[in-house]
């Protein structure tokens, strides 16, 4: 009797199951006409913990899309993102057995190894971790543009030059979805600050919003296909990016000619029926209202069905796509690569170090070391929140260089050892750790001068490594962040005198979340390597430059200024707005005696002229260009050549290594432009740039630059259209901004013009 209830049962389920279609490539639009508008509001919001059936997935997932198995539709598992799978920290699965993924380096590291291949190897190795811990989506990469080197989250990001962002970003997203996952491109667009991100407007004229904060984005998509953009936090010139039909319809969909899904960052405060016309297509992390919300819309007018519709075949569309979907079956193994992935971020990290000075003290050859800093003996290997990755290991600057043969001052490892132990201890009873925040920065040691002067009898050089670290939901504070603390200064200041006395070099690394001061100390020591936030490998890395086992061919991705203020914009930014509370949103900062400049609206003033377009035009010196970075080699340019040939200007130029040992040369391709109709325009800015490989001494490689003539227009606001000159530019090459290696004139006789959406136009 049970056996024959089952069998019954089980036929009016399949009966059920066989009335609906289910899900595959060629009937997404059958399944949306199949759908109720209670299951449409659900699909689109993310399956949260409101919903029957939820699981997380493993501890940190950062949310999944609402599984229908009537329709043969499973969950889209979407994971942070974006140096590393991110997991909970110290999670164990059932059986009490460690999990890990690989920390490779940060982005603003890939970005400064100019390298496309150098990030789209990480990509890969990312997306393959993706799809071993049973993710679909890494929600990555950050390309937000560098405005302010105070920004909590640039360590994530790529550039202060849309070029360059939007190519590592497309190489990046190449190599993630070669492997089967997806991606999101974020946070679009002009979310350039952490203060009161949620909230904060981010204003400016539409200019600077198509030259730069959405020009990255545009190549990206040009060079790449995301499955998933990103909409950001920030109101950009008075709507919330997520509600802006301009932003997302207009600019991306019809402009850029976006077709994949546009998901919310992670917020339910915004008014869902508004996003869904706007073009936002999936609403995370999700929270039920917001189904609410859509069917209360949907009722009353508000919102209509084929906006609904729209957002649920683009679900569709990436459903169909994802891993999930594929491979019903598909298990996930939890144990990726890791040594191979380590190997991987050994050699990306190496890669995108940049050599600021080298007064003959680099490459080092084992001897013995002193070696100070607590960041020598503890590495910040990445930043907070979204970002954070919990690795299985960081490899220690001293111990990296013990295995490459050098000893390493015994007394200062037990001290540092010990004050890094005590200060973990002491930060995390004294202080609300929270993954978005991190731990606040270790202060460094104080050491007395007669220490110093122990450690130099011993030694035959010193290293000093200075850390910074930052993360989401926090900007840096410019006196307690930016600038160089008073133990930091005497350290630098003491081991410098004592070593140099004694005719010995001293040698600084940075372990740096982004731009430090160092114009006022750079003198003092006879090398400086920017090291960066260089993931789990980061202590062989910074050896293998140390040691010239690798030539450092890193090139910065923004400008170091000589002082935080000479910077346009530069009071256009909460430099000192100091809270440690996440995610503090500061509606209304005037309650609170709060002057709402700079936390409700930050007014872009400097325009287009961010970084190195600010610097070059005004002829300000800077402390390290744009592009800077020294190598153990040298690199001669000859033979350069420039055309265009249809909507395309192709340039080449011979580079050949110089010097005495191989390397690689970064390469720019940087225009200076007629003025045409335009008051003003920068005076050069980047249009391409390449790679060598590795060249012996005395080797050459003809290294070939192109990009859409298109490329050269500038953008007219009061005509919403591109504009490009007739007349005469200057092409240069040479990655350092200030530095042309060769130059050609470049003649254009027809000038083009392209119109676009009039969107996003401040108020
Ligand atoms: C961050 C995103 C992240 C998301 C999911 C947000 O707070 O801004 O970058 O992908 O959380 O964790």
């Amino acid at each position: 009797m049970k056996t024959k209830a089952l069998f019954l049962g089980c036929l009016f389920i399949a009966a059920s199951l066989s009335a609906q279609p289910q899900l595959n490539e060629n009937n997404i639009a059958a399944v949306v006409k199949a759908m109720s508008a209670e299951e449409k509001a659900l699909l689109v919001v993310g399956f949260n913990s409101a919903c029957e059936g939820y699981d997380p997935g493993l501890p940190g997932t950062g949310g999944l899309t609402h599984p229908f198995p009537k329709y043969g539709i499973p969950s889209v598992v979407l994971m942070d993102g974006p140096v590393g799978v991110r997991l909970e920290a110290d999670w164990h699965d059932g059986l009490g057995e460690a999990h890990f993924t690989t920390c490779f380096p940060t982005g603003l590291l890939v970005a400064a190894s100019w390298d496309r291949e150098t990030a789209f190897q990480m990509g890969r190795g990312i997306g393959e971790e993706t799809l071993d811990m049973g993710g679909d989506v890494i929600l990555g990469p950050g390309m937000n543009l560098l405005r302010n080197p105070l920004n909590g989250r640039n360590f994530e990001y790529f550039s202060e030059d849309p070029v360059l962002s939007g190519s590592i970003a497309a190489a990046y997203i190449n190599g993630v979805q070669e492997t089967g996952a997806g991606t999101s491109a974020k946070h679009f667009a002009a979310n350039s600050q952490e203060t009161n991100r949620l909230d904060g407007d981010s204003r400016m004229d539409t200019r600077t919003l198509r030259e730069l904060y959405t020009r990255g984005f545009e190549i990206c998509l040009r060079e790449s296909a995301p499955w998933t953009v990103m909409a950001s936090y920030n109101l950009l010139n008075g709507v919330y990016t997520q509600e802006s039909y301009g932003l997302l319809t207009g600019i991306l969909r019809k402009d850029f000619g976006y077709k994949g899904l546009v998901v919310t960052d992670w917020t339910g405060k915004r008014n869902t029926p508004l996003q869904v016309h706007a073009g936002s297509d999936l609403f995370m992390g999700g929270a039920y209202s917001q189904t609410e919300h859509i069917l209360a819309s949907l009722e009353d007018g508000s919102l209509q069905m084929k906006d609904l519709d729209r957002a649920v075949t683009k679900v569709l569309e990436l459903v169909v796509k994802s891993v999930s979907f594929r491979k019903p079956d598909f298990e996930p193994s939890l144990r990726p690569d890791l040594e191979g992935h380590a190997a991987l971020a050994r050699a990306a990290a190496a890669e995108g170090m940049v050599l600021l000075r080298n007064n003959g003290a680099l490459p080092l050859t084992p001897g013995k070391t002193a070696l100070f800093g607590v960041h020598s003996y503890d590495l910040i290997p990445g930043g907070n929140g979204a970002a954070y990755v919990s690795c299985p290991y960081v490899i220690q600057l001293n111990d990296a260089l013990k295995e490459a043969g050098f000893s390493i001052d015994p007394g200062l490892e037990a001290l540092y050892k010990g004050y890094a132990a005590f200060a973990d201890a002491d930060l995390t009873l004294n202080h609300k750790v929270n993954v978005h925040v991190g731990k606040p920065q270790k202060g460094e040691l104080e050491i007395t001068r007669s220490l110093i002067e122990k450690a130099e009898k011993e030694a035959d050089v010193a290293v000093i490594t200075l850390g910074r670290i930052s993360g989401e939901a926090r900007d840096r504070i410019l006196g307690r962040e930016f600038l160089l603390q008073e133990p930091e200064v005497d350290l630098l200041e003491n081991v410098c005198e004592v070593f140099h006395a004694a005719g010995k070099k001293v040698v600084v690394v940075l372990n740096i979340c982004g731009v430090v001061e160092t114009a006022s100390w750079n003198y003092l020591p006879d090398a400086i390597l920017c090291a960066w936030l260089p993931g789990e490998e980061g202590g062989h890395s910074i050896a293998d430059v140390l040691t010239g086992k690798v030539n450092p061919s890193g090139r910065l991705p923004m400008t170091f200024p000589l002082d935080y203020f000479d910077m346009a914009g530069a009071e256009d930014f909460p430099y000192n707005f100091v809270s440690d509370r996440a995610n503090e949103s500061v509606v209304h900062p005037e309650r609170r005696g709060l002057d709402p400049k700079n936390l409700n609206y930050t007014d872009y003033t400097e325009g287009i002229y961010v970084g190195y377009r600010h610097f070059l035009t005004r002829g300000l010196d800077v402390a390290y260009p744009f592009g800077y970075g020294l190598s153990y080699t040298s690199f001669e340019y000859s033979a350069p050549t420039v055309q265009q040939k249809g909507d395309r200007i192709i340039a080449s130029v011979t580079v050949t290594n110089t010097g005495s040992v191989a390397g690689k040369e970064a390469v720019g391709l940087y225009v200076h432009a007629p003025l045409g109709n335009f008051a003003d325009k920068p005076e050069r800015e980047l249009r391409a740039f390449g790679k060598t490989r590795l060249l012996q001494p005395g080797e050459s490689q003809v290294v070939e630059l192109s990009f859409p003539v298109r490329d050269l227009a500038s953008f007219r606001s009061s005509l919403s259209r591109w504009e490009t000159a007739r007349g005469t530019y200057t092409v240069y090459f040479g990655a350092d901004c200030r530095k042309p290696e060769a130059s050609l004139p470049l003649k254009l006789s027809t000038g083009r013009n392209y119109s676009v959406t009039r969107a996003c136009e401040p108020k």
